[in-house]
């Protein structure tokens, strides 16, 4: 059984005053691949690996996602149309280097996740502080029986075990879907769009401020029940037809629709389904903060209107991510939803240029000079196949799986440990056997060619 929340019988538990609902986590993962359904999305034509009517597409997405959950409180193992699951180890969660090991795991109302925050201005010019984004992921039958094979062992994972087929690429099941929730702790004075927007109560931090809670001590991180609105929905569905394998779609909220609940009043922003890989910053944006013409783009769907009503200002909500490339409002605006989807596997790696060893050799600098190092950055902007690794790095592809990926890093930081329990999980000795031949390979590569006693050929160390 895994964890439902952070710090379960470990003093993360409800106070007694607690009368509401408690998160569990939906884990009984299918031990049989389920039949496909007969997805809504099916209806829509493809044409050159994209579908013809992407915001159609885009809908029938956010409908089926909602079916049935809406209902039941996103509590999704009640759902009676179909069961939802979540995906496990998220309740030890280091989802931000910079914060304490573990702080950003699941809280106990709804098993939500702290993810990126977000600095003022962000939002809107209202905003001058940062606010803290909590989100969770859905995933159908499809997909959770992908990750039932992964951690069929809870405590010896398998990442290669994705598609039982060894043959095959280590990916999901056609049909896979995920249907992600994004509150954010802004609120109407900050953000006037967000009046009105679907509201939780979550266990959330008290103090909002990154660097103070980052200074320490841990209890800098105590949390306490507050507020958290619905201001984003990102959707991910495997469909055998789309250029990569998955299309990656998201929905902002806008509390001036005119529409009798919040669920309506979610506006189509995009939809991705590749990146474009050939496409350089410089032919799209004609500065580091644009204007972008995004026309050149032609493996995504963005939906213009929304970029003149809420990100003019005094709004900011944008979504527009590198070189015009489709991201959420809440994500990172020098990535794209693929860009750093299809660097999920094992082990993990920068998600961006910037955060890894040759980006920061490079010197990039994303915010003054996104159009430099192309070669690069347009890895990061690729189109990797679902179920194949994006870097020679990684042993296993999580098949754009983030979450999957994350629980696995999760599950090493704690079970691979020099103190950790034993018996160690096979995925540990592979980490260190890892480690070990990464850095002899950077070692050969430092003397290759290089003569030894009497021009010989050196020996391998
Ligand atoms: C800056 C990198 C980044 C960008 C850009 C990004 N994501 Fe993610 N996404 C993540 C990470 C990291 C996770 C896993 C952590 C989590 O969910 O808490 C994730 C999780 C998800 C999940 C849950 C399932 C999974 O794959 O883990 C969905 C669905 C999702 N993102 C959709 C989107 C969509 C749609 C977009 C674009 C609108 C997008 N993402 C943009 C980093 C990103």
């Amino acid at each position: 059984m895994f964890k439902d929340y952070y710090l379960q019988g470990q003093g993360g538990d409800p106070p007694a005053e607690y009368k509401g609902r408690v998160f569990k986590l939906s884990q009984e993962y299918p031990t049989e691949l389920p039949p496909a359904e007969s997805y809504p999305w099916l209806k829509i034509a493809f044409k050159n690996g994209g579908p013809v009517d992407p915001a159609a597409y885009l809908q029938a997405l956010l409908d089926y996602g909602l079916e049935g959950n809406v209902d039941v409180d996103f509590y999704v193992q009640d759902n009676k149309i179909r069961k939802f699951y979540h995906l496990p180890w998220m309740d030890w969660n280091t989802e931000v280097a910079s914060d304490w090991p573990g702080t950003d795991g699941r809280e106990f109302v709804h098993g939500l996740t702290h993810e990126f925050d977000s600095e003022g201005n962000t939002f809107g010019e209202a905003q001058h502080e940062f606010v803290d984004t909590w989100a969770q992921g859905y995933v159908n039958d499809r997909y959770a029986f992908g990750v039932g094979q992964v951690w069929c062992h809870p405590d010896d994972p398998a990442p290669g075990a994705l598609n039982p087929d060894p043959t095959g690429l280590n990916s999901m099941p056609d049909g896979s879907f995920v249907i992600k929730l994004l509150f954010s702790t802004v609120n109407e004075q900050e953000l006037p769009t967000v009046k009105g927007a679907f509201t939780w109560d979550a266990d959330i931090y008290v103090n909002k401020s990154p660097r103070e809670r980052n200074a320490g001590p841990l209890s800098k991180y105590r949390r306490a029940l507050g507020k958290v609105r619905l201001i984003q929905i990102d959707l991910q569905v495997r469909d055998r037809r789309s250029l990569t394998g998955w299309l990656l779609g998201t929905f902002g909220y806008d509390g001036r629709v005119r529409a009798d609940t919040p669920w309506k009043r979610m506006v189509p922003l995009g939809l991705q389904w590749g990146n474009n890989p050939q496409v350089t910053y410089a032919e799209t944006c004609s500065g580091p903060n644009g204007p972008c013409n995004f026309d050149k783009l032609s493996e995504q769907w963005i939906n213009r209107q929304a970029v003149v009503d809420l990100a003019t200002p005094p709004l900011s909500f944008n979504h527009l991510g590198y070189g015009g490339r489709l991201a959420g409002p809440v994500d990172n605006p020098k990535s794209s939803c693929m860009g750093c989807h299809q660097t999920a596997g094992f082990p993990a790696v920068p998600i961006l240029p910037e955060f890894g060893p040759n980006g920061a050799l490079l010197k990039l600098n994303s915010r003054t000079h996104p159009e430099t190092s192309q070669s690069l950055r347009m890895a990061y902007f690729g189109n990797v196949p679902g179920g194949a690794v994006f870097s020679d790095t990684q042993l296993y592809s999580a098949d754009y799986s983030l979450q999957l990926a994350m629980g696995l890093q999760n599950f090493a930081s704690v079970r691979c440990a020099a103190n950790a329990r034993a018996p160690r999980p096979s995925l540990c000795t592979e980490l260190d056997g890892w480690a070990g031949r990464q850095a002899a390979a950077i070692k050969d590569l430092l003397v290759f060619g290089t003569p030894g006693p009497g021009g010989a050929p050196l020996k391998p160390q």
